[in-house]
């Protein structure tokens, strides 16, 4: 096995040239370009063919870096020093003197910022000059992948690296709240609203209104397998595969099982392979078994609710 030092100098190297790679965090693969070059952030979006008004998250090794591009605030202090690194996304203000493309942010004046926690990645944010501008590692629309063999099944070889950190510790995506004005959750995602809450002493509102376009990761179609889906079957009909999160007595070669004992931190680390691994056995139509909608369960269940909107 390559020593993690070789793995991190070619990492390096790639990005150095302004070419992109995939790079492991705790919550999915990132495709990840330099963020200060126009040209290695174009190339995300023609890779994952993402609509350039999409903007992209920006990941820093810490608070330091970050303060060159944006501007913080005490609601950031508290939750930095609380939760990161760790899968939580921030919007602030970008600073006029900042280097980050434009196409980042598609000219907007907010950034998405995140401090992801993953030993692999660190060792490399820390070596690089620049912060590494990062979308989920998949084709738009497209389930995130949280394996590198999942990487390559999204992009073949037109991803010329992937920087290999096993499988991701959370499976599902960065909580993303907005702290330029008021605090405010854009997407459900791997920290849960309440551990934020408690932290700021406020309730958070939500928006994750999929009309206002405010993030365009909340578009209802995304996340998906690319063939229907249910929730909240209570038993699968003819030809379809049936996720499920807690033991059955009888078990039948179409259930797929997200956990046998209702563990939600486990289902949310299977969701997206399972999913992935039915597709790719050929089965049309997917159903799944109801989901409690209690801390991770909400964001299982936003993603579902995105995936069976195919
Ligand atoms: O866990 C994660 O957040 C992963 C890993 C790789 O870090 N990244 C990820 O990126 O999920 P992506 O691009 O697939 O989703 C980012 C979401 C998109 O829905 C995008 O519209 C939204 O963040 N976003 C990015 N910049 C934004 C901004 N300035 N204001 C509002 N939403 C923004
Ligand atoms: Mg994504």
């Amino acid at each position: 096995m390559k020593s993690i030092q070789s793995k991190i100098k070619k990492a390096k190297k790639f990005l150095d040239k302004k070419q992109c790679i995939a790079v492991p965090t705790e919550t999915v693969y990132g495709l990840a370009g330099n963020a200060y070059s126009d040209l290695a952030t174009r190339k995300i979006f023609s890779l994952k063919k993402r609509p350039l008004n999409n903007p992209l998250i920006v990941h820093y090794f810490n608070l330091n870096r970050l303060k060159k591009d944006c501007h913080i605030n005490d609601n950031f202090l508290k939750l930095y020093n609380k939760f990161c690194p760790g899968p939580l996304t921030f919007i602030l203000k970008l600073k006029d003197e900042s280097k980050i493309s434009k196409f980042v942010t598609n000219r907007q004046k907010n950034l998405a910022v995140r401090f992801p926690k993953h030993n692999l990645l660190r060792k490399l944010l820390k070596e690089i000059a620049y912060p590494l501008a990062a979308p989920s590692a998949n084709i738009s629309t497209r389930l995130s992948s949280v394996k590198a063999s999942d990487v390559a099944e999204e992009f073949g070889t037109k991803v010329k690296y992937i920087l290999d950190g096993g499988k991701c510790k959370i499976g599902l995506e960065s909580t993303i709240i907005g702290l330029i004005s008021k605090p405010i959750i854009y997407r459900h995602g791997g920290l849960d609203i309440s551990r934020i809450e408690k932290i700021l002493k406020r309730k958070i509102s939500i928006n994750i209104n999929t009309k206002k376009k405010i993030a365009p990761g909340q578009f209802p179609l995304h996340y998906s397998p690319g063939i229907p889906l249910r929730t909240n079957a209570l038993k699968p009909k003819k030809e379809e595969a049936y996720l499920l999160i807690k033991k059955r007595k009888n078990t039948f070669k179409n259930y797929y099982y997200l956990s046998k004992k209702n563990n939600l931190n486990q289902a949310a680390k299977n969701l997206y392979s399972l999913l992935r691994k039915i597709k790719n056995k050929g089965y049309k139509k997917i159903a799944v078994e109801r989901i409690p909608n209690t801390g991770i369960g909400k964001t299982l269940n936003d993603r579902l609710y995105r995936a069976s909107k195919y």
